[in-house]
């Protein structure tokens, strides 16, 4: 077997025909009769398979016979042009080696389909099904665009810690990080645990956020991004979040409240826009599955447009850009509320649920929706202050579907304002020492977001649970794999 492996991929597009080839890659499906066998072979390059044609007498017994459903094989043969429908090339098989079998007494991807909930108790299997292909293939892409836009943008990768020592959303929502022995913990002379002999001398926790160490890149090298894993122990058991997930940060010197709205709004029209021109098998045939999927839905739970339309008509117009408290104006007046259909009620100064963020975007804009200026007590301490008093400078970007994708803000840059704000919400200085010291030596105005990765997925794929958009989701009691 010396011939160089090709992806299927590849083939599938070849024009040249009548050459020699090896694939290697897992049966989807295998059908014929005594003389001739069909093979549908796929290696994860793309979502199509390619035809392997099995001529039986050239092949000892067992050898076909083991060639089921998910098994292994690599085959060496020549690429013809296809009589039959469906495909233009296909393999007419030379020679076929076995790596693998897969028993089909045991083994759990038969060809009829099964429900994502059964599929996320094999997520070490469910890599080889369509629908999860497709997924892990555009979630590649849009890390590889996130990175490419930023890299064409003048934005460095900033590699920011994954252990940190402080709170950077101040929600108290971390998990620690600690090498004491649970059952012996080294006491204070007042009975507190004693962390300084912990590993690092110190209390310390998974990261929520990289920002605050962004920002301390971006007051340098004026604009960087992080892209990492983030933990939560939030204890939501929502389809949006996750307790372990991955997050986008850039952070912008010199950049106000607007100039951060229009890189948001650059950015995801840009990465949508990627991934209609890179993923488009992909996304028909997730486009597809959704048809299917909701033929069993009540017509008002349909949605109104296909994926591809969907991911199209975000390119088409301006995001809407208003205040929280234009949004709570809107929310107030609106059906829902003097109908009572709110489960949380909407008033100044309560955070947006998701309803409420749904209904802004899908009800009455019909469109992204981006909300700037919210009360200051719902949102971290380092967010700008506006001279009112009463709010900050936050962002969130809302999207169909999904509520909030994006979260940012302009920073708090004056020292003396944000010294202030970390005292009044109870933040122990010691620990942000050297976050307030930025505002001390060359401060300037500065900005940034987060945008949740698995939340642009979620939008992209048209998939309805977070937990099908990440390829091993921890979430509450729920770490396996
Ligand atoms: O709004 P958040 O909490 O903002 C921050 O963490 C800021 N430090 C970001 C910044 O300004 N640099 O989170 C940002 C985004 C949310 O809009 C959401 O998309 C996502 O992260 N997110 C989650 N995604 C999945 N599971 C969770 N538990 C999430 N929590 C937030
Ligand atoms: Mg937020």
């Amino acid at each position: 077997m010396e011939q160089r492996r090709s992806f299927i991929k590849d083939l599938l597009q070849s024009t040249e025909a009548d050459r020699n080839v090896n694939v290697k890659g897992w049966v989807r499906t295998k059908r014929g009769n005594k003389q001739v066998v069909f093979v549908a072979l796929n290696d994860g390059s793309t979502i199509n398979n390619i035809q392997v044609v099995i001529d039986v007498v050239n092949f000892e017994e067992n050898l076909i016979k083991n060639i089921t459903t998910g098994a292994s094989i690599s085959v060496n043969g020549t690429l013809v042009k296809s009589m039959g429908k469906g495909q233009n090339v296909e393999i007419q098989a030379k020679e076929v080696e076995l790596y693998g079998t897969a028993d089909p007494e045991s083994y759990p991807l038969q060809k009829k389909g099964h429900t994502l909930e059964f599929l996320r108790e094999i997520a070490h299997l469910r890599f080889r099904t369509n629908t999860f292909g497709a997924v892990f293939r555009i979630r590649h892409a849009m890390a590889f665009a996130i990175h490419k836009y930023f890299n064409d943008g003048n934005f460095y990768y900033l590699h920011t810690p994954i252990v940190t020592g402080s709170d950077a959303e101040g929600a108290g929502e971390m998990f620690r990080v600690s090498t004491l022995d649970f059952k012996n913990l080294p006491k204070t002379e007042d009975g507190e645990i004693n962390y300084t002999e912990d590993f690092f001398g110190k209390e310390t926790n998974l990261t929520v956020s990289g920002q605050l160490e962004a920002e301390l890149g971006a007051t340098a090298l004026s604009n960087v991004y992080t892209f990492g894993p983030t933990f939560r122990a939030e204890n939501s058991n929502t389809p949006r979040h996750l307790a372990e997930f991955w997050m986008i940060e850039p952070e912008m010197a010199f950049y106000d409240i607007h100039d951060n709205m229009d890189l948001a709004e650059d950015m995801l029209k840009y990465l949508i826009k990627y991934a209609l021109d890179n993923c488009m098998d992909d996304l028909k045939f997730l486009e597809n599955r959704l048809i299917q999927e909701e033929k069993n839905k009540p017509q008002n739970e349909k949605s109104e447009m296909a994926l591809i339309e969907k991911l199209e008509f975000i390119l088409k117009d301006d995001f809407a850009r208003i205040s929280y408290t234009e949004a709570i104006d809107i929310l107030k007046n609106s059906k829902p509320a003097k109908k009572g259909k709110f489960q949380f009620p909407v008033n100044w100064g309560v955070d947006l649920q998701s309803e409420h963020e749904r209904y802004l975007v899908e009800k009455h804009y019909k469109k992204p929706v981006m909300v700037t200026d919210y009360p200051k007590e719902i949102k971290a301490f380092y967010m700008k202050q506006n001279d009112d008093g009463k709010t900050v400078r936050a962002l969130d970007v809302l999207f169909p579907g999904i509520g909030e994708i994006i979260g940012g803000s302009q920073r708090e840059e004056v020292y003396d304002k944000l010294a202030t704000r970390i005292k009044e919400m109870g933040i122990p200085e010691k620990d942000l020492w050297w976050y307030l010291e930025t505002r001390k030596f060359g401060t300037v105005p500065h900005s940034g977001f987060g945008l949740g990765f698995e939340r642009l997925i979620l939008f992209v794929t048209g998939m309805s649970n977070i937990r099908d958009v990440i390829p091993f989701p921890r979430t509450p009691k729920n770490a396996e794999f």
